[in-house]
């Protein structure tokens, strides 16, 4: 008789006992020769298989080592032992593919994050990566269903692209040009038009200007997809790929725009303690072993569910730059020159250190900075009424800084074309851009939200290079 194969999750949220069962997975451990600890990826739990060593032959026993895919069918009973409610009694063992306990990098005890990274084909084998990635995906389809029971559409916008959204210029080239000997015009420059798409391409910084097209026919789409920025960030929250969720609604301001991403976090935190309590108990477990080896004051304030809590609970604070700017010009550390940046001048971009000085010392929450100055904000920003500062908004959260960047978008055309021309970026390159301004303009607003910010927060990672399969960064595009 076949068996159909469970899931380990799905035998350890069942109550029956005393039935035949499949399970395949990956072997963890093998203790005195008996006991399998199995991990199928479907939780981090593993499934404890009981093995008579007298009923299975030697050349079957010596291939169940860590790492190596098995199957195994027989009865689920109650556990004699402790840990585990249930554990299979195998009556037949099948060896998928054995690993070689003399190579194997992955050894059962605990290796560091970074030695993990460099082996990222592996590392999702672990009960840590299970975790972050069950999480990940966990975080995607909440957005999802935060959006779709909203009536937003989901739009997919281009990743090659002839623009550069954010008008930053740190974006990489798409050519099929020859690299040594490229097509070259009478005045001796490379000829784009000959290029495959007959100009200059690049791959997307941003989705956000293809988004405000859709919004103004769909009245309310969102963006999700992967996004390119080519600035030398050698940090632990900018990864050169990563991916990105940007909503843009019609007939909205920025204060829609902040309550419609205030909604998004919250909802998306509910989401996974609803739903992966599980995966956060382990992350929250492994980083207070991580933290035991720091001093006291190193150590975070708070758990990981705790933190997660506490920030669905607290309404966002929102503030102006200004009073942001004056909070931090007369704070302690700009006064002691304890910041790596210290703020003496309004205009002043704010640099992560000061962010976190908002989030974590002064405000102690989530907060919403809105009304920059004009001169340190894209060129799509609704300009207010004082001429020097712009209608956008930056969502700041603990460990991170900036989550979230968005803005009301400018609509009056004469001023749009006037902050284009500021940021020398042709009119005829955003001609469509222009036009949804001619034809049936509205106030429209929306953001962006990064997603493995969003998931270094939730999953407490503190490197994105660890929340996102294969990272891309500077010097480094392995795998
Ligand atoms: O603030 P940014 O650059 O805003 C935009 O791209 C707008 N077009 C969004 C919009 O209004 N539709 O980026 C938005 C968010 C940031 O707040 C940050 O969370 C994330 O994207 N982000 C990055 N995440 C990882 N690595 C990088 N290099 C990132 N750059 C931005
Ligand atoms: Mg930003």
């Amino acid at each position: 008789m076949q068996i159909k194969r469970q899931t380990v999750k799905s035998i350890l949220e069942d109550d029956r006992t005393e039935y035949t069962t499949t399970v395949k997975g990956w072997v963890r451990t093998f203790r005195n020769n008996q006991f399998i600890a199995l991990n199928d990826g479907s939780t981090v739990q593993p499934l404890q298989v009981v093995v008579d060593a007298t009923k299975f032959g030697e050349n079957t026993l010596k291939k169940i080592t860590p790492g190596a895919a098995i199957g195994a069918t027989g009865q689920i009973v109650p556990s004699a032992g402790r840990g585990q409610r249930v554990e299979l009694i195998a009556e037949h063992l099948t060896i998928y593919g054995a690993s070689d306990p003399s190579t194997y990098p992955l050894q059962p005890k605990r290796h560091s994050l970074e030695f993990l990274r460099s082996i990222a084909h592996l590392r999702i084998k672990t009960n840590t990566f299970g975790c972050v990635f069950r999480l990940r995906h966990a975080i995607a389809f909440g957005i999802h269903k935060f959006f779709n029971e909203r009536g937003f559409f989901y739009m997919h916008t281009p990743i090659i692209t002839g623009s550069d959204a954010e008008g930053a210029g740190e974006m990489f080239r798409v050519s099929t040009l020859s690299p040594s000997s490229p097509p070259k015009t009478a005045s001796g420059e490379i000829d784009w038009s000959k290029d495959f798409f007959g100009k200059q391409t690049n791959l997307t910084v941003s989705g956000q200007l293809e988004a405000e097209l859709g919004a103004m026919g769909l009245d309310r789409v969102y963006t999700f997809g992967p996004t390119f920025r080519a600035e030398n960030s050698n940090t632990t929250r900018h990864l050169a790929e990563f991916w990105m969720i940007e909503p843009e609604i019609a007939f909205a301001d920025i204060q829609d725009d902040m309550d419609l991403a205030e909604d998004l976090l919250k909802f998306i935190l509910r989401y996974v303690l609803d739903n992966n309590k599980e995966d956060l108990m382990f992350l929250q477990n492994r980083l207070i072993q991580a933290e035991k080896s720091l001093p006291q004051h190193q150590r975070s304030e708070m758990e990981l569910i705790e933190k997660l809590e506490f920030v669905l609970a607290e309404p966002f604070e929102r503030i102006t730059y200004t009073e942001a700017f004056n909070i931090l010009r007369n704070s302690k550390p700009n006064k002691k020159k304890k910041f790596k940046y210290v703020l003496d001048q309004w205009g002043a971009d704010l640099q992560s250190e000061h962010e976190r000085y908002l989030v974590e010392k002064h405000f102690k929450r989530p907060v919403i900075i809105t009304d920059y100055p004009a001169s340190i904000k894209a060129f799509y920003m609704y300009l207010n009424d004082d001429g020097k500062t712009v209608r956008g908004m930056d969502i700041l959260f603990p460990q991170l800084g900036e989550i979230v960047g968005g803005s009301e978008r400018e609509t009056r055309m004469d001023v749009l074309l006037k902050r284009m021309e500021e940021y020398n970026i042709p009119p005829e390159e955003l001609h469509w851009y222009l036009d949804i301004r001619k034809y049936g303009s509205c106030p429209h607003a929306g953001f962006g939200l990064g997603f493995e910010r969003l998931v270094q927060f939730i999953t407490g990672m503190s490197n994105i290079r660890d929340v996102i399969p294969f990272p891309r960064y500077p010097g480094y595009a392995e795998f």
